[in-house]
């Protein structure tokens, strides 16, 4: 068996001499890293202490596993360059586990001129995303930056090689299924901003974060309009307003927090889905019998069913990470764990409408993407109807949702625990779009749309036939009509109307709902593990 022994003497005087010279070398590289490490100094850590801020390095070790190793690229980038005004470039980046996971991480130095990119920043990070892209890992970028370093544009703005191509990598690195996270803690401008909004899944911290093309200053400039921060990017604008925070978090560790539990929950290339120990849930799964009201016109919270369904949370109530709460609230869209299993819930609140469309086709791409089955809880009128709704693009919006949820790859399931009622029924795959199972309360209806509803509309069009023919209406006949066709889709929207023609797996006692679930889950597990398809689109953020 050959060996390799050496050959060197370790108390040799001549290795003494190499030992003594590369301390020394050591040395220099030891102090200036700690320099460029501590940019800004003290008088920069006061400042983001007076602002309640964590510093970027504080940032990455939290979102690392105590456990985990941490292997952080170029220390140095941009030692002796720009009068040394960007130790490190003005952002560290590494490759570090997370949730057990390894992730490429970038994190802006908000201390370095308020994060500006100054060209050696691009070069650094775009570095980083080939790691990524060539490794297919992850990527998690904590934001707050100025964009463009103002001063140094021109070596950095229309090159090929710098500017837009990061931008351009994010978009294709989510196509080739390298998920990307943004959390935003604080300003993020113009270059700044694209990050999170070309990310799959962004996450803002309330009160700090701000996310916009052109902040108060330049709009004045431009427009002569006067902005406030919180209004012009604010994190709760985006949240409800815009749709351009996903996550809102509290503060900066829960952002980390959320952080790590999307990671937990994502698709690993080659691996079968994740699935954790069962925990029960938080509620008795005997509430749900009191939850639907006798009369289906009267709302009720769907998440009232989903936190009976699904595992708690170890502090107490149901594990459920809200996707976009205040935006689009008509749609309730958010992951947790049925039985272990990671699962993504949409369920109703309401009509369906453009921004709560919008929101479910970015919501199930991210799901598709990570694997993430999909559970439906049915209870909708259909889509939003009307002179605004039209104009805002219902059904542009309802057509691009129905598409993700027809294109989808990855099991969906789909429970009917109210009215299954237009489009709705589409959008929130109904039979025809190969839901695993679909199983119905014994109070559920199913229909085109409800039973007056549809003798309202076709006791208008009667009488506009009858009128057009130069008779009159009789009252009378109109309301015979009206109340055979309210017989009629009564009938028919019966749940035991529906499952004798197996338009559904069958009709369930609601307490049995998660056992149900959970054995299709198992199911769709098994075949997951002989299936791995890869996404063929990146996320287009709506
Ligand atoms: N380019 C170059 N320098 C920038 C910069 C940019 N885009 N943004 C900020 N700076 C510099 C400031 O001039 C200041 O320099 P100084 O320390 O030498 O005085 C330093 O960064 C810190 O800025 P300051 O405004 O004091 O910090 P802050 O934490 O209060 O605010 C920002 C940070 C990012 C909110 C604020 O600086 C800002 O709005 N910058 C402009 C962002 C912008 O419009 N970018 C467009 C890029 S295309």
């Amino acid at each position: 068996m050959p060996t390799l022994t050496s050959q060197i003497r370790t108390s040799s005087p001549e290795f003494e001499a190499r030992r003594a010279h590369m301390l020394a070398l050591l040395e220099t590289f030891e102090q200036r890293q700690r320099a460029a490490r501590q940019a800004g100094g003290d008088r920069a850590l006061a400042k983001l202490r007076k602002r309640g801020k964590l510093s970027p390095r504080e940032r990455v070790e939290r979102l690392l596993d105590r456990d985990g190793s941490f292997l952080e690229l170029s220390t140095l980038a941009a030692f002796g360059q720009y009068d040394d005004e960007a130790p490190g470039a003005g952002v560290i980046t590494g490759v570090g586990h997370v949730e057990g996971r390894l992730c490429v991480i970038t994190a802006n130095d908000h201390r370095v001129k308020g994060g500006a990119i100054y060209p050696a920043s691009a070069d650094k990070m775009i570095r980083a995303q080939q790691v990524a892209m060539e490794n297919g890992l992850p990527a998690i970028a904590l934001t707050e930056s100025a964009g463009a370093n103002l001063l140094h544009q021109a070596e950095l703005f229309a090159m090929g090689t710098r500017g837009g191509r990061g931008f351009s990598n994010q978009a294709r690195m989510s196509a080739a299924g390298t998920p990307q996270i943004a959390v935003v803690f604080g300003s993020s401008t113009a270059g700044g901003a694209y990050v999170p909004g070309m990310a799959d899944i962004n996450i803002q911290v309330r009160d700090k974060a701000s996310v916009y093309l052109a902040g108060p200053p330049l709009v004045k400039a431009a427009l002569g309009e006067d902005a406030e921060d919180a209004e012009l990017g604010g994190a709760e604008m985006h949240a409800s307003v815009s749709g351009l925070c996903d996550l809102l978090a509290e503060d900066d560790a829960h952002a980390i927090a959320l952080a790590r539990a999307t990671v937990r929950m994502m698709h690993r290339s080659g691996h079968a889905r994740p699935r954790r120990v069962a925990r029960p849930p938080a509620y008795d799964p005997d509430e749900l019998l009191g939850i639907v009201p006798a009369d289906l016109r009267v709302p009720f919270d769907i998440r009232e069913v989903i936190c009976r369904l699904v595992d708690g949370a170890t502090g107490g109530g149901a594990e459920f990470h809200e996707f976009r709460r205040d935006y689009g609230p008509e749609l309730v869209c958010g992951t947790g764990w049925l039985d272990g299993h990671a699962v993504a819930v949409i369920g109703n609140n309401g009509p369906i409408t453009s921004p709560a469309a919008q929101k479910a086709a970015h919501f199930i791409q991210w799901c598709n993407a990570q694997r993430t089955p999909i559970l439906y809880l049915q209870n909708t009128v259909g889509y939003m109807v009307g002179i605004a709704a039209e104009r805002g693009g219902i059904v542009k919006h309802g057509s691009a949702m129905v598409h993700a949820v027809s294109t989808a790859t990855v099991p969906q399931f789909t429970v009917l625990v109210g009215g299954s009622y237009g489009a709705g029924n589409y959008g929130m795959c109904g039979r025809a779009f190969d839901p695993r199972l679909l199983l119905t309360w014994p109070c559920s209806k199913i229909g085109v749309m409800g039973g007056p509803q549809a003798a309202r509309v076709m006791r208008i069009v009667q009488e506009a036939a009858i009128r057009r023919m130069g008779g009159e209406p009789e009252a009378a006949d109109m309301e015979e009509m009206e109340a055979l066709v309210i017989d009629e889709f009564d009938r028919t929207a019966d749940p035991y109307y529906a499952t004798s023609r197996l338009w559904d797996d069958g009709i369930i006692d609601p307490r049995d709902t998660r056992p149900a679930l959970s054995v299709g889950l198992e199911a769709a597990w098994e075949r997951d593990l002989a299936v791995v398809a890869e996404p063929r689109f990146g996320l287009l953020r709506q």
